[in-house]
């Protein structure tokens, strides 16, 4: 069994990537921003509370994320071969969290971080706001979501450094090149 936490600053390509892992490798997959985006679409009153966050390239509070990954976890199929984490954790209190959860499903992690160079990331998400109709897909947003991607999030590489589980790949390559470098870090942990 592999799970990989999938991190990477916005438009880094985790769900580029993790889709085309789910397919060479079958492993389970949970994008926390598709999750809440869909709480979103319920028009419940937490979705307008997500809402509000989500669309100004805010963080969602600790505390909602953290019922949504254990309820995740533990309704993982008998038989799965692992599982994706693709946007958690984004903080430390996140990972430190997540190592606990693991820990009481006897399961483990490595993360693999997607390193793209910021100009790159902007262009991305500018071409992908043409056509996704995703509120958080506009200029001043994307470059708020980059800020808080460096000061919230990037301190989790640190947290999985010092464990000993961290992998870096360059994601300024074309997808299929980034996958080969993604491959063999799974081929290569998943056997150990
Ligand atoms: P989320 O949905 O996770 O958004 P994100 O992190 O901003 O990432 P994106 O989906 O924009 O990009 P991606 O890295 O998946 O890249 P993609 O493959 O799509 O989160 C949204 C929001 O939800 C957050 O801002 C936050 O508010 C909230 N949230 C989520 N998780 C949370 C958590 N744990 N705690 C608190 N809040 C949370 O690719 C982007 C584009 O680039 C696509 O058009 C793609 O085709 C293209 N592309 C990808 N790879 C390549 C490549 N190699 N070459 C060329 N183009 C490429």
């Amino acid at each position: 069994m592999v799970n990989i936490i999938l991190s990477g600053a916005p438009g880094s390509g985790k769900g580029t990537q993790s889709d085309l892992i789910v397919r060479e490798y079958g492993l389970q997959h949970i994008s926390t921003g598709d999750v809440l985006r869909a709480e979103i679409a319920t028009g419940s009153e937490l979705g307008k509370q997500i809402d509000a966050l989500i669309s100004k390239g805010n963080l969602v509070p600790d505390d909602i994320m953290y019922g949504v990954i254990e309820n995740y976890i533990s309704n993982l199929p008998a038989d799965c071969k692992g599982t994706i984490f693709d946007g958690y954790p984004r903080t430390v209190a996140q990972a430190m969290s997540l190592t606990e959860l693991l820990k009481k499903y006897q399961m483990e992690a490595i993360m693999i971080d997607l390193l793209v160079d910021e100009q790159l990331l902007i262009q991305r998400l500018i071409e992908r706001g043409k056509i996704s109709g995703r509120a958080d897909d506009n200029l001043n947003t994307i470059r708020h979501r980059i800020a808080v991607y460096h000061n919230q999030t990037e301190p989790i590489t640190h947290y999985y450094l010092h464990q000993g589980n961290y992998f870096a790949v360059n994601g300024n390559h074309p997808m299929e090149d980034v996958f080969i470098q993604v491959k063999r870090i799974i081929d290569r942990e998943g056997h150990k």
